[in-house]
């Protein structure tokens, strides 16, 4: 009998967030309390309980980029993947439009009914549209405040036909968004490649990406009655090469820098872009895939835009040759999508675990 009740009750968190939060709710339920350790302010008893700080992280300017100044734009970006694994970029140029048009269309997606939400949810990877909650909500212990649509988005043609068609102008609004992203992305990818300075190298992994996969993951994070004891989302890397979010005006990122967690200060009109898996192995370590993770607050609901960007799935990601050598050992193996693929659908993707497991620990 109680068996069968836990069951009932973990099938209405599948249902997500959005739908809790739309039946009326005051307390947070069991299912999303995290233990104190991960909960948001948790302070290491050797820590001082120090004012909250906001972190401004290094701005591109992606006009000056593209000007005389781009050499030492470069080292900039080499620096930012370096120290933060995270930079933010602005004068882009998307227009304001087109990022602002798609997050009010994806607004009103997770405003429709759940029945109509509910006809992407699939616990097949692989579908070019999946609705879901939580991070792994087959696998989730603990649950996270947080509804997601994730859409295949390169090539457009093969996957736009999958995509919601409710709200009505949403594949349109959508598809500008994508392809724009993707035009950011092969630029983005040509200048931090560019920075690692490995010559022929840099560009033959710009052309591979150029026909790489994307993937449009759109956040919910409804406001949240006790925000003090959940998370929007768990410490994670990007398995990817290279992420770009975009973020409404309500801040919730926070990445792991010098140890402590750090929040994100969000600049209207301007993109977050971070370092994934496949860039810290191709780099063999240099630029770093940083934890990050989600806060939600207790008024305000916040969307997320994040465009995930990879090699093609059947490309093999390794260290490149021109940045290993005798004394430069490769620090991570060969790593192909179909092992990636395997390894998180068989455990929880939390932490860096997927790239600790493709680390060569040498003896020395
Ligand atoms: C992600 C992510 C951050 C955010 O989608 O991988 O880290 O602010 N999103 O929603
Ligand atoms: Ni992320």
């Amino acid at each position: 009998m109680i068996a069968l009740v836990v069951e009932e009750e973990n099938k209405k968190y599948q249902r997500g967030v959005k739908h809790l939060c739309d039946n009326g709710l005051t307390k947070v339920p069991t299912k999303y309390i995290w233990p104190e350790t991960d909960r948001p302010i948790f302070t290491k008893p050797d820590k001082l309980i120090k004012p909250k700080q906001n972190l401004k992280l290094p701005i591109i300017d992606i006009a000056e980029l593209l000007g005389p100044n781009r050499s030492h734009v470069l080292r900039t970006i080499a620096e930012a993947c370096e120290n933060y694994g995270f930079f933010q970029v602005v004068n882009h140029g998307m227009v304001g439009d087109v990022s602002r048009n798609m997050i009010e269309v994806c607004k009103k997606f997770f405003e429709l009914p759940y029945e109509e939400r509910s006809k992407y949810m699939t616990s097949d990877m692989s579908a070019p549209v999946r609705y879901g909650t939580s991070f792994n909500q087959s696998k989730d212990n603990v649950f996270c405040w947080r509804d997601f649509l994730k859409l295949s988005a390169h090539p457009l043609p093969d996957y736009f036909p999958y995509w919601p068609s409710s709200p009505s102008d949403f594949r349109s609004l959508a598809a500008i968004y994508a392809k724009e992203t993707k035009e950011m992305f092969d630029l983005m990818v040509k200048a931090i490649l560019e920075s690692l300075e490995i010559d022929g190298e840099g560009d033959k992994a710009a052309e591979e990406l150029k026909e790489g996969s994307q993937l449009v993951v759109v956040n919910c994070y409804p406001p949240c009655p006790q925000p003090e004891l959940t998370l929007g989302m768990p410490p994670h890397s990007d398995y990817g090469f290279v992420t770009l979010l975009l973020q409404d005006d309500v801040e919730g990122l926070q990445i792991m820098y010098r140890d402590e967690w750090v929040t994100v200060d969000p600049i209207p009109g301007s993109f977050v872009v971070n370092v994934g898996d496949h860039l810290e192995i191709f780099s063999n370590g240099r630029y770093k895939s940083v934890l990050h993770r989600v806060l939600v607050n207790s008024t305000k609901p916040r969307i997320s835009v994040a465009s995930l960007h990879s090699f093609p799935l059947t490309s093999v990601v390794k260290p490149s040759p021109k940045l290993t050598d005798k004394h430069n050992p490769p620090q991570y193996m060969d790593t192909d999508f179909a092992t990636f693929l395997q390894y998180i659908s068989s455990r929880e993707p939390k932490w860096k675990n997927f790239l600790e497991s493709r680390k060569i620990h040498h003896i020395r």
